[in-house]
Order: structure tokens, then sequence, then C-alpha cells
């Protein structure tokens, strides 16, 4: 028996839509970092590696994923794009809110992307990655 498979789909800053096949189990963070997506953590990252505190920013902010998925940062922030698809997904925990309530941009769909894990029921899933104030400074000073 084949396993079945699963589909997620990100919708990054430009509004590019990058669908991607999972397997059960697969958490948003690890599936991002596998495939590139880019998710708040690495604008940032690249801002301040390339353009101010090299050393710094590899000792406080890091990369994407930044707590490595122990829901202990909030750079993997993804918003769940309809309201159906985030009441099937399991409810945050306490842990994870208190981390939501420091992101920027949040929504009523906020959800940290390493605490969801990929479900037959989540098939289909289609996720924002939100653009904010950092952000759009990461981007303001990029040359590209
Ligand atoms: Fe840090 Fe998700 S990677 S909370």
């Amino acid at each position: 028996l084949q396993p079945q498979e699963l589909y997620i789909t990100f919708i990054d800053k430009e509004g590019d839509e990058h669908k991607i096949a999972v397997s059960k189990g697969d958490n948003l963070l690890t599936i991002a970092q596998a495939h590139d997506i880019e998710m708040e953590g690495t604008k940032i990252y690249s801002y301040t590696y390339t353009y101010t505190y090299t050393t710094l920013s590899r000792l406080t902010i890091g990369e994407i994923g930044a707590c490595e998925g122990s829901c202990a940062c909030s750079t993997c922030h993804v918003i769940v794009e309809s309201e159906d698809a985030f009441d099937k997904i399991p409810e945050a925990t306490d842990d994870e809110n208190d981390m939501l309530d420091l992101a920027f941009g949040l929504t009523e769909t906020s959800r940290l992307g390493c605490q969801i894990e990929m479900t037959p029921e989540l098939n289909g899933l289609r996720v924002q990655l939100p653009s904010n104030t950092r952000n759009l400074q990461a981007k303001d000073f990029s040359s590209k």
C-alpha cells in the first residue's frame, strides 16, 4: 500500500504559491526549510547578516526556525488561509500562544509552523507567510 501523499501550499510574501507534496507527520517548519520557503527568520537573517550585525545576528537572531521547532521563537509564523482549515488543526498550546503574541503581523488564524504536523485531514492546507515591518525593512535594504 502506497503511503498517502499530502499537499500543502505556501503563499510567499510576493504572493507566489508553492505547492509541495509532503508526508503525514511532516511539520510546516521542516517542510519550509527543505524547500527553501522564506519565512520571517530568513529575511531578518539575510538583512542582518549582510548589512549590519554579522556576529550579533548569529548569536541573537539566527535563521528560520531559530529555536529548532521547540516553540521558543516566532520565526516560523504562518497564517492559515481559511478558518475551516484553521479549525482542523489541533489547538495551540499555551506556550505556542505566548510565542504567537510576540509575532509580527499576528492574525486570528496565525500559528507557528513548527507546531503543525500534516495529517490527512489537513491535505490541501494553504498557509501564507506574513509580511511585516521587519521584512519590509529587510527588503528595502536588499540589493537582490
Ligand atoms: Fe521557533 Fe517554531 S521554530 S517557534
